[in-house]
């Protein structure tokens, strides 16, 4: 290969990128018993790659770019605690850089061969967490969690109606599942309902049998890990009416897929969901949520590998060398019709090899195993969570859930008002007063009973959200309440 400027021109803009955030106090600072910190050494400039003229305009158009990207909320740092955000892993980030230089495209083995078989490595290395093994399932990645969730209700669509007790094939998910189901149902022309939730966002069993008595539902989608609030339905609950009514479960684990890894961290509701994910239909979780991955890495199982048939076509522009398979050979053998590639088995052609190969790094480096690196990272979050929830709950001017505590590692909380209007004023002059100190919060709309069980109707309200998705939130958890408490005071007065 020829010598690559690559490496000496980005460390170069990473110096000038990491220059916009000075302004910020070092992640360092809250995680001072911590042995593992990393130092903040500069990085050798390889100048020697630069010296070449022909580099000047590249440097000169990068160190725009990274001015440009200073103008972001500093996602990577404890001090972001609003949305689900969370820093891809050191080693995810130079793994994806160095397959750059390949730039192999997962369709098919021609246009990948070493990242197909990571991808297929990496994928058995996730079904192994949720229970499926040597076979027993077919995936892949995906670009996103929307499109790992419309292959599912896709093979849903195609499957489910005739093969269950059931006649139709709607598909109904809870009123907190992601909006995505909605829009995907639409796209597959398929009909969607929505299933009302308990007061804790979880869907309610009694509303979800009203649906099934009408005998169309194909397909229950439970979601482990809401968007809004991170609720686990009660999965296991819903395995239970799939053996009276018959139906496809379909698991959108894309939030709160890893957290199986941790049942002792959970609470009992939220660890029996998750103890029956394996009999699920089928799975979707996003490594670029909780799995330190860069964006584009979304990830669809199936228990059944004959789902493949679903997908098999012909193409007369790819596949040339590819004799062998992409798939594991236990999953070859039971897929009706023969050898088919990754490329055959995914909706989307074209995928970047390199998202492959930052997740197999990763998962080498911090395998999914309970108890392991990765897994303690998720417990510091959850239990960041915790802690945050038991001091809102001590504050006088808050309203927490009333039926419970966070289920996995986001925090919402409303501000005691006189009104619907007045709590949304006081979150946004909260979130406002926060964000001037450099701490970021999220705000979101939900149901006012939730917070006041005796208020009547479903109103909305605006309440505040942290996810506290990042391991150093544990550590970081007594300067974020600092920090909270002053612009709270601000804007509310005392609140002890
Ligand atoms: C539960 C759930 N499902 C699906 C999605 C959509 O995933 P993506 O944004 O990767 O398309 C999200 C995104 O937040 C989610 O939280």
């Amino acid at each position: 290969m020829p010598k690559d400027p690559v490496p000496a021109l980005l460390a170069r803009a990473a110096e000038r990128l990491n220059e916009q955030f000075d302004y910020l106090p070092p992640v360092a600072d809250g995680l001072e018993n911590r042995a593992d910190t990393v130092s903040d050494s500069p990085l050798d400039p390889l100048s020697d790659s630069l010296s070449d003229p022909a580099i000047d305009p590249l440097m000169a158009v990068l160190d725009r770019t990274a001015e440009r990207l200073g103008d972001n909320y500093p996602y990577f740092h404890p001090l972001y605690a609003g949305q689900m955000l969370k820093p891809p892993h050191p080693v995810a980030r130079a793994a994806y850089a160095l397959a750059m230089a390949i730039n192999p495209n997962n369709h098919a083995r021609d246009g990948g061969r070493a990242s197909s078989e990571m991808e297929i490595e990496a994928v058995a290395g996730i079904a192994a967490m949720f229970g499926w093994k040597d076979g027993g399932f077919l995936g892949h990645l995906t670009s996103s969690g929307t499109i790992a969730n419309l292959e599912a209700l896709w093979i849903a669509g195609q499957s489910g109606a005739g093969t269950h007790a059931t006649q139709g094939n709607r598909i109904v998910g809870s009123a907190q599942a992601h909006y995505t189901h909605q829009r995907i149902s639409a796209v597959l022309k398929l009909d969607y309902a929505s299933v009302a939730t308990d007061d804790r966002g979880r869907m309610d069993l009694g509303a979800l049998e009203d649906e099934l008595r009408r005998g169309d539902v194909g397909t229950v989608v439970a979601t482990l890990g809401t968007t809004a609030i991170g609720a686990i339905d009660p999965l296991d609950g819903i395995l239970e009416l799939r053996k009276r009514y018959g139906f496809r479960v379909h698991v959108d684990a894309a939030y709160g897929g890893y957290f199986k890894l941790i049942p002792d961290e959970l609470e009992e509701p939220a660890r029996r969901a998750f103890a029956a994910i394996a009999e699920a239909d089928s799975i979707v979780v996003d490594p670029h949520k909780h799995g330190l991955q860069p964006y584009g890495c979304g990830c669809v199982l199936f228990r059944d590998p004959g789902v493949g048939r679903f997908y098999k076509h012909d193409s007369p522009y790819t596949y040339f060398t590819s004799k062998e398979l992409q798939l594991h050979p236990s999953e070859q053998k039971s897929l009706a019709g023969g050898p088919v590639h990754l490329g055959e088995i995914s909706l989307e052609c074209s995928r970047a090899g390199a998202s492959a190969v930052a997740l197999w790094a990763t998962q080498e480096l911090l395998p999914l195993e309970p108890g392991g690196e990765f897994a303690r990272g998720l417990a510091a979050g959850r239990r960041a969570a915790v802690e945050l929830d038991r001091r809102l709950r001590a504050d006088k001017r808050v309203e927490c859930l009333a039926a419970g505590g966070p289920e996995l590692d986001i925090v919402v909380w409303k501000l005691a008002a006189a009104s619907a209007k007045e709590a949304a004023e006081a979150a946004q002059g909260v979130f406002d007063a926060c964000a001037a100190r450099n701490l970021h919060l999220a705000l979101v709309q939900l149901p006012q009973p939730w917070f006041q069980p005796h208020a009547e109707g479903l109103e909305l309200v605006t309440c505040l959200r942290s996810v506290l998705m990042k391991p150093e939130h544990e550590a970081w958890l007594d300067r974020i309440w600092q920090v909270y408490d002053a612009a709270g005071k601000g804007v509310l007065g005392r609140g002890q």
